[in-house]
């Protein structure tokens, strides 16, 4: 039998659906959630990931706000327009796209962002909440990951994962997610010895190290569940006709316009594994995703209790939660989803999160935690103070 193909462009679209349910309900109380997006030069590639989300905010019916500083912007101007968004109370969501131009200290940058703001996930606050498994903003390819897993009903608990790749933004994050949900996690890495014979471990193998086709079949017990997080244009034709030769629609696409995208993983996978995520349409519109779902909830976030919850809108967790009677000890590891209010993979800080249910027994549903959680102090909430944009080019989108 055929490996499942796991259809990132379906999860996104049922995410999407969703979001647009949530997003409705806040625009009837007068909310708009807000994403600003730093993109600094003109790398081509980073317009087009920054338009991507951009687009994706309009599609939605959030409200976008795109900051393009010149190549020659120093760390100091770019602290300073940070701080002008961090300021302002219709941007919930900040994004400074990377890589920066290499006069600017990227780290300065990304700890400079609000954590609430912070819906890349990148924060030090947030990683290290990730890591102590307290509700936080999550990285959104990682958090993505999680909801393909968890929406294709692939058991991850008890399950052996493989993740390939230790980076900040994908490895680690991603380790950690699959950690939470109670899977035993390897991390290899370039140095790991014998890469294989641990990948043939596993049942979860999510390849997050940026080699085109690296992950070949001798890495995959028969049946095991592959994810590819990898994304690489391909330009060399001998690399092409490697890793594609069996596959002739995709050389010809390579002939036709020189290049040809490639996963971390061989496509030969598939012939191996149970389940597998393709490239392009796996992991890639998930990321997007989730960056929605994360400037959703961190609009959330900001206003505490003063929204009205989202159980309304899309009950699933809430609901099996409350018909169970109990709520789970682990909140990490509750088989919701992603836009839910009260998500596993991308967990909101107290006072909207179930986690602070595990440890009240007496809560039985998320729109009850909402309210009972109304009047705790959220150590996080930004400030509200509306300050001017920042004087560097720019424009304004809703
Ligand atoms: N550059 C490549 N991927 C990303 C991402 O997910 N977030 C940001 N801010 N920059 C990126």
């Amino acid at each position: 039998m055929g490996a499942r193909i796991l259809n990132g462009n379906a999860i996104r679209d049922q995410i999407y659906a969703e979001l647009k349910g949530e997003i409705s309900s806040l625009a009837a109380v007068g909310i708009r959630p807000g994403l600003a997006a730093v993109r600094v030069g003109d790398d081509p590639a980073s317009k087009l990931y920054v338009n991507s989300k951009i687009a994706a905010c309009e599609k939605l019916g959030l409200a976008s706000f795109h900051v393009t500083p010149p190549a020659s912007t120093t760390t100091d101007e770019l602290l300073s327009i940070v701080s002008d968004l961090n300021n302002r109370d219709d941007v919930d969501g900040i994004l400074v796209q990377m890589p920066l131009p290499k006069q600017i200290d990227s780290k300065k940058i990304l700890d400079a962002i609000a954590p609430a703001k912070d819906v890349d996930g990148f924060h030090p606050v947030n990683v290290g909440r990730l890591v102590a498994g307290r509700p936080a903003l999550v990285a959104c390819t990682p958090a993505g990951v999680m909801e393909i897993l968890r929406r294709s009903d692939i058991p991850i608990e008890g399950a052996n994962a493989v993740v390939i790749g230790r980076s900040d933004i994908v490895g680690k994050p991603m380790a950690l997610l699959l950690l939470h949900a109670n899977a035993t996690v390897t991390i290899c890495h370039s140095k790991s010895k014998d890469l294989p014979g641990i990948a043939r471990r596993a049942d979860i193998i999510v390849a997050a190290i940026g080699k085109a086709a690296m992950v070949t079949p001798e890495f995959v017990r028969p049946g095991a569940t592959v994810i590819d997080v990898g994304q690489i244009v391909v330009k060399d034709a001998a690399q092409a006709q490697r890793i594609f030769a069996k596959f002739p629609a995709k050389l010809e696409s390579f002939r036709a316009k020189g290049s040809v995208l490639a996963g971390d993983v061989h496509p030969e996978v598939a012939e191996v594994a149970g389940a597998y995520t393709p490239v392009p349409g796996g992991v890639g519109p998930l990321t997007i995703a989730m960056l929605m779902s994360n400037t959703v909830k961190a609009a959330r976030m900001r206003r505490g209790s003063s929204v009205p919850s989202a159980a309304a809108v899309r009950p699933r967790c809430c609901a099996s939660a409350s018909r169970a009677g109990s709520l789970p000890e682990n909140p990490w590891s509750r088989p919701c989803c992603a836009t839910a209010i009260f998500p596993c993979s991308t967990p909101m800080p107290s006072p909207m999160n179930c986690s602070n249910q595990a440890s009240l027994p007496t809560m039985r549903s998320c729109a009850n935690s909402a309210a009972r959680f109304s009047s705790r102090a959220e150590p996080w909430t930004a400030r509200s103070s509306a300050r001017s944009f920042s004087p560097m080019r720019r424009s304004a989108r809703g």
